[in-house]
């Protein structure tokens, strides 16, 4: 679909955002669909984040994404949040709406799940109990979408026990904090294990867990894509687990963004997915 007679505009805002591999999956896109626009990075610094949004009107753009630091932030600047990312409570993608006005969504939770049933279709959410281990901006979302495709027990693990307690009595059941010295045994019957933590990213330590108690039927996701295989995947596929990467939770966030602004829901390919995969 082309529209000649308008260059379509949308970006990601973030401080750094120099890594950030958005706009390369939309610039795909865009090539791919022959839409004529493009998407570029935009350094925005935390105090100039409310004025780097309010003048995407007017500079035509269709909307922006957001990245770290901004998601809480951009949040409170939107003029209307929608109800899922309201249960977020951060955003990841602004779309402008036909009079100007901020449209905020979070699509994290969306990606998070279509990763899974793409590499796994036969993948439930309530084929049994899910250990989540972290409680930060990407576990909220991991966690809104699991409850939402019906997930019974969420055993949710985090090292500052106080954060993951808040969570749980937010979302509420089925969602229940353990201690963080006892995430070895929350594995014990788990149909699933999810590493929403920083842990194993390049530069940080491995996730200090051990997975004996795991069954091997178990699905184990992390949603770090930067090694592509964490040390926990390593470790859960060398005992036989199944195992997924953040990498499509990246590239299934970014589809529903770009069919708001530019009208076509896009195709994660095996070409993007390499191409992605290069830069990591
Ligand atoms: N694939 C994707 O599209 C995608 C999307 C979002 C995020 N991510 C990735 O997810 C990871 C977390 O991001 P986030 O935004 O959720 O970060 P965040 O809000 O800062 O949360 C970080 C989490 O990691 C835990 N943590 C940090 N250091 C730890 C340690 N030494 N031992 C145990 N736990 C530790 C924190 O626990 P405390 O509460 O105790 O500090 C917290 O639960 C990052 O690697 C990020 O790149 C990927």
């Amino acid at each position: 679909m082309a529209h000649p007679e308008r260059f379509l505009l949308a970006g990601v805002m973030g401080w750094p955002v120099m890594h950030s591999r958005s706009p390369k999956i939309h610039n795909f896109w865009l090539a791919k669909y022959g839409i004529a626009g493009t998407y570029v990075p935009l350094a925005i610094r935390p105090e100039g984040l409310r004025a780097a949004l309010r003048a995407l009107p007017a500079l035509g753009f269709a909307g922006c994404n957001l990245t770290i630091p901004h998601k809480e932030a951009a949040f409170e600047i939107v003029d209307r949040v929608d109800p899922l990312a309201r249960r977020i409570g951060a955003i990841n993608c602004v779309v402008v709406a036909a009079d100007g006005s901020l449209d905020g969504y979070n699509h994290d939770g969306f990606g998070y799940i279509q990763s899974i049933v793409e590499a796994y279709p036969d993948w439930r959410a309530d084929a049994g109990p899910i250990v989540v281990i972290g409680a930060g901006g990407g576990a909220r979302a991991v966690l809104a979408s699991l409850v939402d495709r019906g997930a019974q027990e969420i055993r949710l693990v985090n090292r500052s026990a106080e954060r993951a307690q808040a969570l749980a009595k937010e979302f509420g059941p089925p969602i229940e904090a353990a201690p963080w010295k006892e995430r070895h045994a929350a594995l014990a019957g788990a149909a699933m294990l999810i590493n929403t933590t920083s842990q194993g990213m390049a530069g940080q330590p491995a996730l200090d867990l051990a997975l004996d108690t795991l069954p091997v039927s178990a699905v184990v996701s992390d949603i770090i894509y930067v090694p592509r295989e964490t040390p926990l995947l390593a470790a859960a596929r060398s005992r036989g687990n199944r195992t997924v990467n953040g990498l499509g939770m990246l590239l299934h966030q970014a589809r529903p963004a770009f069919h708001a602004w530019f009208g076509v829901m896009p195709e994660i390919t095996a070409e993007l997915r390499a191409m992605i995969e290069a830069t990591i």
